[in-house]
């Protein structure tokens, strides 16, 4: 007869305190805690707000206090770090894999955990019976508490494996994050933020353009109902990672989501040899509990603090831009660059960047992709006489390049047709008339860091804005697998093998606008190409949205034509300038045509820029909206902040109520000056009072918590308005 030996309450607690372990990352103000048991899988027990003692949760185990579903697996886990494919789970596993169609069961066990490091934690998990073993690394970046993880699987086995997927980890959120905050987009309409609520069924994301993409950029925010911009909880993830990814948004039987995600795995593509290891892109996630504002500012500060990688390893002062592109497309006539270059001296940039047009028989966008020398009509001695008076005029020279790409009317394709990513027997798929070169084999990479080698070295270019514009299709490579994966990975090798040999160089992404923007690119870049549309009222939702990931140093930002050659809409110069000064400023117009007026408009916002940039560039940013549909932007650092509030459209109200600005909180005392004040301001909303009157002048003083609670006062905004703010931090305090 079974007779249960009587144990105390303390034994009983002993006995759970042994087989299971919580393992703890404490950061600033986040904690994360995973259980673990030897031989099981981990699994997932807390992801929030700083908890640095947590008794409940090392006495009982996940599976204490839960019970397996009724008619189901009668096995359980709670939310695994990197379920299996053996466990009954509902939800997908983090890996499906199979060797010739076996060994696709498998179940991962937990052998050895090291939380020895402060700060990380290092699990190794096997499966014997299939032979692989995983290693999950997780760790709170100590300057911006952003959760990293990276995932490596080895294959033990004496046969290759085929991965199907393979998701960096699988987190498990609370309850409470039931929406999910995302992007969508296409070409001139990139970073479109949306919200809703998860159906019970989850949600799911597949992009497979083979780039980070303009419709799904890989970053996706866990939400509770209650969180806004400044309040409630957030977890944002993002996936490092420029090439196909996918994100699943899961219902766990426990009542709660959970988040997997990783890249995108083409059929055949992650084909491991026995003995060989996958490693995944990095997931970062940022928890905050100061709504979606805070996310984005860890984001942002961990972005600067582990990601970029600045020539002389510190950022120099954004230099404002000259692209030639909007100006003069593909007609490059000397005579005329050379005014343009004059022109933009005069306004006070400082760099000229020529574009797309420049090489062997580029006059349109139908040929020359490849051939990397600069076209002898056009330039008949070389790039080097406009680079030098570039420089004469005391401006830095960047020039636009495409890589990757090739035109199947170029000497290159002539030469090397087997060159393109290619299926064969099928035909080529073509995408701005162009195809892509596989760049993973070593003789395509040689032939690409030879020529712009040969351009760096010859020439005085300190700058490449590196272009990528058409999805990836039918990516098939020499052995005819699927090559997206392994592009990725070489285009970055490319990009760090010309950065080793020209260090001082910097480089823009740029993928026809934003599809190749991410944490994955900007280890290796320095500067985001967000849109081809340079349409101000198109730039206020499309920079809101990159903002929430990006901070604006990193983020070009052009004063472009009227009527904007995307839109067809004009907005005033002032407006324009506005705008892009809350980005790395630049201009992308044929400004040898303004008017005196226009040039003295430019000039002005040119030289704002620079004396702001120092704040704007260093400072926190943050960002939110006015419940009357005012946006606005402002950056602060020790001293100052600098304050955009912008309008789109029209009010519905005749007085503007006051702006809250929750990140000034604190008593600090604010002397508030209106540095530009741009369109219609409604005259019945007294822009003349005394008040309006102070900020123009010497400037009005605030406490930051009569800002962030009480609002700072505005003039009633007219549609197409923006007013800018310089907010200098006094001495002493509102208490004093
Ligand atoms: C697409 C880019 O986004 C534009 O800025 C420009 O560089 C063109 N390509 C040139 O072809």
């Amino acid at each position: 007869m079974y007779s249960p030996t009587k144990i105390s309450f303390k034994q009983q607690l002993e006995i759970q305190m042994i087989s299971h372990k919580i393992l703890a990352l404490h950061g600033r103000a986040t904690t994360v805690m995973i259980e673990v048991t030897l031989g099981k899988m981990p699994v997932w027990r807390y992801f929030g707000a700083t908890l640095k003692s947590a008794p409940g949760a090392r006495q009982w185990a996940v599976t204490d206090v839960r019970a397996p579903l009724p008619a189901s697996i009668d096995r359980l886990e709670g939310v695994p770090l990197f379920p299996g494919e053996a466990n009954g789970q509902k939800f997908s596993p983090a890996l499906s894999m199979h060797r010739g169609g076996l060994d696709w069961v498998h179940e991962c066990i937990l052998t050895q955990w090291d939380d020895s490091t402060e700060g990380t934690i290092r699990l190794v998990l096997s499966d014997a019976l299939v032979g692989i073993s995983v290693i999950l690394v997780l760790s709170l970046a100590p300057e911006s508490d952003v959760l990293r993880m990276r995932t490596q699987l080895k294959n033990h086995g004496n046969a290759p494996l085929e991965l199907q997927s393979m998701a960096v980890a699988t987190i498990g959120l609370p309850s409470a994050a039931r929406e999910i905050g995302y992007f969508t987009g296409q070409w001139a309409q990139e970073f479109q933020w949306r919200r809703h609520a998860i159906a019970p069924t989850g949600w799911e994301r597949v992009s497979r353009a083979g780039r980070t993409s303009h419709d799904a950029v890989p970053a996706w925010c866990m939400l509770t109902p209650e969180t806004a911009q400044f309040v409630g909880q957030a977890w944002c993830a993002h996936l490092a990672w420029s090439g196909n990814h996918r994100v699943s948004v899961l219902p766990t039987d426990g009542g709660s989501f959970c988040l997997q995600a990783g890249e995108y795995l083409a059929p055949g593509e992650a084909f491991l040899a026995p003995g060989d290891s996958i490693e995944t892109p990095e997931l970062l996630i940022s928890y905050s509990s100061n709504g979606l504002d805070g996310a984005s500012v860890a984001l942002h500060e961990h972005l600067q603090s582990a990601v970029l990688k600045w020539p002389g390893g510190r950022m120099r002062p954004r230099p404002v831009h000259l692209n030639t592109w909007e100006a003069v497309y593909f007609r490059h006539d000397l005579v005329e660059l050379t005014d343009l270059a004059g022109k933009a001296s005069s306004l006070g940039i400082e760099r000229f960047v020529l574009d797309d047009g420049w090489f062997q028989g580029r006059n349109d966008d139908l040929a020359a992709l490849g051939d990397w020398w600069p076209d002898p009509t056009k330039y008949p001695a070389g790039l080097a006489p406009l680079i030098d008076h570039v420089r004469g005029l005391g401006m830095e020279f960047g020039l636009w390049v495409e890589p990757e790409m090739v035109n199947p009317d170029s000497q290159l394709f002539r030469n090397h047709p087997d060159w393109a990513l290619q299926i064969s027997g099928r035909e080529f798929v073509t995408g701005r008339n162009q195809l892509v070169l596989d760049v993973f084999r070593p003789e395509v990479a040689d032939y690409l860091f030879s020529k712009l080698d040969v351009l760096l070295r010859d020439n005085a270019i300190s700058y490449l804005k590196w272009d990528m514009n058409r999805d990836l299709a039918q990516a098939g490579g020499a052995d005819g697998r699927a090559s997206y994966r392994r592009q990725v990975h070489s285009l970055y090798a490319l990009l760090d093998k010309i950065r080793a040999a020209h260090p001082t160089v910097e480089i823009e992404s740029c993928a026809a606008g934003g599809a190749r923007t991410d944490y994955g690119i900007l280890r290796h870049t320095h500067r985001l190409w967000l849109s081809d549309n340079n349409d101000a009222l198109s730039r206020l939702t499309i920079q809101s949205g990159a903002f929430r990931l990006f901070p604006p140093e990193i983020a070009g930002s052009h004063v472009g034509p009227a009527p904007a050659h995307t839109t067809g809409r004009s907005q005033s110069l002032e407006f324009r300038g506005a705008i892009s000064l809350f980005g790395h400023f630049g201009i992308e117009a044929d400004i040898r045509y303004l008017s005196d007026g226009d040039c003295q408009i430019l000039a002005g916002w040119i030289s704002l820029y620079k004396s702001l940039r120092d704040t704007l560039h260093h400072g926190r940013f943050h960002q939110g909206n006015s419940a009357t549909g005012l946006t606005w932007w402002m950056a602060i650092d020790d001293h100052r902040a600098v304050l955009g509030v912008f309008r789109g459209t029209q009010p519905d109200s005749a007085n503007e109520p006051e702006l809250l600005l929750p990140p000034l909180t604190g008593d600090a005392l604010w002397r508030v000056r209106m540095e530009r004040c741009v369109g219609k301001i409604r005259a019945h909303a007294s822009i003349d009072a005394p008040l309006f009157d102070a900020y123009r002048e010497g400037g009005a003083i605030f406490s930051g918590h009569e800002l962030a609670q009480l609002g700072l006062p505005l003039p009633t905004m007219n549609a197409e308005s923006a007013l800018i703010f310089v907010l200098d931090r006094l001495p002493g305090n509102a208490l004093d």
